[in-house]
């Protein structure tokens, strides 16, 4: 659906994007994930063909970006602007307009889009006095009037309500089941889990790209959680075999070297420092630590000295 070929985009001494390759097959939901300013935006604005690629080549639906028909894409701009003194009504047919669809055809497809999105029955409520959650799925609903193949959503579900987040990734594998691909960005590390394969990006360099369980298989360290009465938050960081440490109230998230010691280790750097009685478990990590540690520097390995 989507071929994203070794593109590199500056914006002046900034390099955004840098020989980035990434292939979005039909009927996925593809998420992007990396911190702020990895190049996220820049590459869905490239995709919606509203800024070229310095280097590389992008096409969508086997066409340049450029040719590809606009109204076959929807695309959810980060900092979309709704028309706050317009009814959720006429925000839909103020964004059909922009598209000549006609009275009629505006009227049927505003009404299925907003049975989908859960909308019905508010289309005569002012966008001002919406819900983030509800501002989100406006938004959503107007780009869906041309009956998109590909959506491109920029950090749809940012700052709304967990509560709203569930039901907007309902909402999208709703769309996703009527054979709708999407593409989107999310900075939150649980949504990542809920696509089909994700992009991890930093610095405008793809780390890796998988679906979230190929992700948590090239994780090669283990985390443990200690339950003890220890309330000294920064009590294993010295400990041998332990990379980072956090502390939720007496217990320990420890990401570790894999070791089949470690247990014991743990136990007499404890003992050690007074402490007998700990209990130790392995945890599955969790995508926050699967992503912290892909996307942490690392020295190439070295050849082994003989
Ligand atoms: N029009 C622009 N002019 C100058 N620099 C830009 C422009 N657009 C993006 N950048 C820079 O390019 C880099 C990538 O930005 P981009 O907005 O694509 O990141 P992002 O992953 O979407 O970040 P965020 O999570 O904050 O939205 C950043 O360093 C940003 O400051
Ligand atoms: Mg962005």
């Amino acid at each position: 659906m989507l071929s994203c070929h070794e593109v590199s985009k500056s914006f002046g001494t900034t390099q955004a994007l840098a020989e980035l390759s990434i292939q979005v097959n039909k009927g996925e939901i593809f998420g992007l994930v990396g911190p702020d300013g990895a190049g996220k935006t820049t590459f869905m604005r490239m995709v919606c063909n509203l800024i070229d690629a310095d280097m590389g080549t992008i096409t969508v639906g086997g066409l340049p970006a450029s040719r590809y028909p606009r109204e076959r894409l929807g695309y959810m701009p980060q900092r979309f602007s709704l028309y706050g003194d317009l009814t959720i009504a006429e925000n839909i047919s103020f964004f059909a307009s922009l598209y000549s669809l006609d009275k009629n055809i505006t009227r049927q497809r505003s009404e299925e889009m907003l049975r989908i999105t859960g909308l019905t029955g508010f289309e005569n409520r002012l966008a001002d006095n919406l819900s983030g959650g509800m501002k989100q799925k406006l938004a959503l609903t107007s780009a869906l009037m041309t009956r998109p193949e590909l959506m491109v959503l920029d950090e749809p579900t940012y700052g709304v309500d967990p509560e709203s987040r569930k039901e907007f990734w309902q909402i999208l594998y709703r769309l996703n089941e009527s054979g709708i691909t999407i593409l989107i960005s999310t900075p939150y590390m649980d949504e990542a889990e809920l696509c089909h394969r994700v992009a991890l990006i930093n610095s405008g360099k793809l780390v890796a790209c998988d679906s979230p369980l190929g992700l948590k298989n090239l994780f090669d360290r283990q985390v443990v959680e200690v339950r003890a009465g220890i309330i000294d938050p920064y009590f294993f960081d010295l400990c041998p075999g332990v990379v980072d440490s956090s502390y939720y109230s007496k217990r320990f998230h420890l990401l570790v070297e894999v070791n089949e010691q470690i247990f014991d280790t743990l136990q007499e750097y404890a003992l050690h420092k007074g402490f007998a009685d700990i209990t130790l478990n392995y945890i599955s990590p969790s995508m926050e630590d699967v992503f912290a540690f892909l996307a942490e520097p690392r020295l190439p390995k070295q050849p082994d000295v003989v």
